[in-house]
């Protein structure tokens, strides 16, 4: 289905959209042997979960020390002790998480358009992503939470993006590998892509996305020229 336009600019998600969360499963794994999928996937649980519920309590904590309480109670929960120095690790892995393989050229094809992150995370831990991934180069700009101190989805995180680009929200096409966050920002009045790249259920909220594409190269062909 083509996507409305104009489309002034387009904004992505950048944790599971753009980096692969569970591309820290080999250090998870060299330091818990036969572990670090579990832990993986129990940690990016409950990082998001404390977004949610730190945006509903009214306490926001930047999503640096959010990672490292969840990756805590992650590895405690699995019986795991977790040393101070491996925490360190496995939060440095943060920072130089892997782009999935198909990014890097769908950004380059959609150079036509400004193209932002717009994230959960910190400046400080998407700046580096963003450079050492080498995906700095297709991005005109980093936008993040830590601006409006609460959590996606509300719509002050979305509101972001529009401020920026000085735009309406439907001439913003957002995309999001999570399921949530597209609905959220259908919800705000954005043209919104999800990526479902787990081939999961479309999320029961009542904002259904403009397009379903697998993953991001399926994205280019969406958009008209201009
Ligand atoms: C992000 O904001 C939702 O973690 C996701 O990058």
């Amino acid at each position: 289905m083509p996507l409305p336009k104009p489309i002034t600019a387009i904004v992505f998600d950048a944790y599971g959209t753009l980096f692969d969360v569970h591309s820290v499963v080999a250090r998870c794994d060299a330091l818990f042997p036969g572990q670090g999928q579990a832990l993986s996937l129990s940690w990016r649980e409950k990082q998001l979960q404390y977004t949610w519920l730190r945006s509903l309590m009214g306490r926001y904590q930047d999503f640096a020390q959010l990672t490292r309480a969840a990756l805590y109670w992650a590895a405690e929960a699995r019986g795991l002790e977790l040393a101070p120095e491996a925490a360190t690790r496995l939060l440095d892995a943060y920072l130089k998480l892997a782009p999935y393989p198909e990014v890097p050229a769908a950004l380059a094809a959609l150079a036509a358009r400004p193209r932002a992150i717009l994230s959960n995370g910190t400046r400080a831990m998407l700046e580096p992503l963003a450079a050492y991934s080498g995906l700095a180069q297709y991005l005109d700009a980093i936008l993040s939470v830590e601006a409006v101190g609460i959590y996606k989805p509300d719509p002050r995180v979305y509101g972001l993006a529009t401020e920026h680009y000085r735009c309406p929200a439907d001439e913003i096409l957002f995309v999001s590998a999570n399921g949530w966050d597209a609905a959220g920002a259908k919800s705000f009045g954005f043209a919104t892509v999800w990526v479902n790249r787990a081939g999961a259920p479309l999320e029961q909220l009542g904002a259904v996305p403009d397009a379903i594409v697998a993953d991001l190269a399926g994205l280019p062909p969406l958009l008209p020229a201009n």
